[in-house]
């Protein structure tokens, strides 16, 4: 009996569902409107890098602080939990958020 899927075509297979997932979009449900984070310059970039494990409530519902303050945050977000973002969007962010959500 000739096996359908040898090998090669078991990773043919996986490789094409691992492209797939890579285009898929994921949409996220509407987040309560407390948790909007304030307009101002670098706010999409925040929310498209902070969103994607926790509502943006964790943000503003932070005691306010200095880009010292909010820096460690990010770096926490970054090192330890493992967020994917890179050094330029981590500046913008830590502005964005000690500009927002300074003191
Ligand atoms: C990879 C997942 C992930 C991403 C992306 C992420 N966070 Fe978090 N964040 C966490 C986890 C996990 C916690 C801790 C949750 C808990 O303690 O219940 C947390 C907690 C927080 C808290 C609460 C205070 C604290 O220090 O625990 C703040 C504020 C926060 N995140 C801000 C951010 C900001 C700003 C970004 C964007 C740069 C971000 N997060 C992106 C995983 C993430």
């Amino acid at each position: 009996m000739r096996r359908l899927l040898g090998p090669a075509g078991l990773l043919l297979a996986l490789a094409t569902s691992v492209a797939a997932a890579a285009d898929k979009t994921i949409p996220m449900p509407p987040d309560h409107a407390y948790a909007t984070l304030k307009p101002g310059p670098g706010v999409e970039v925040t929310r498209q890098q902070c969103v994607s494990c926790h509502s943006t409530d964790y943000i503003v519902m932070q005691p306010r602080g200095d880009a010292k303050q909010w820096d460690g945050v990010v770096t926490k977000m970054i090192k330890v939990f493992g967020a994917p973002v890179n050094d330029q969007d981590a500046k913008t962010i830590v502005e964005y958020l000690a500009t927002q959500y300074g003191n």
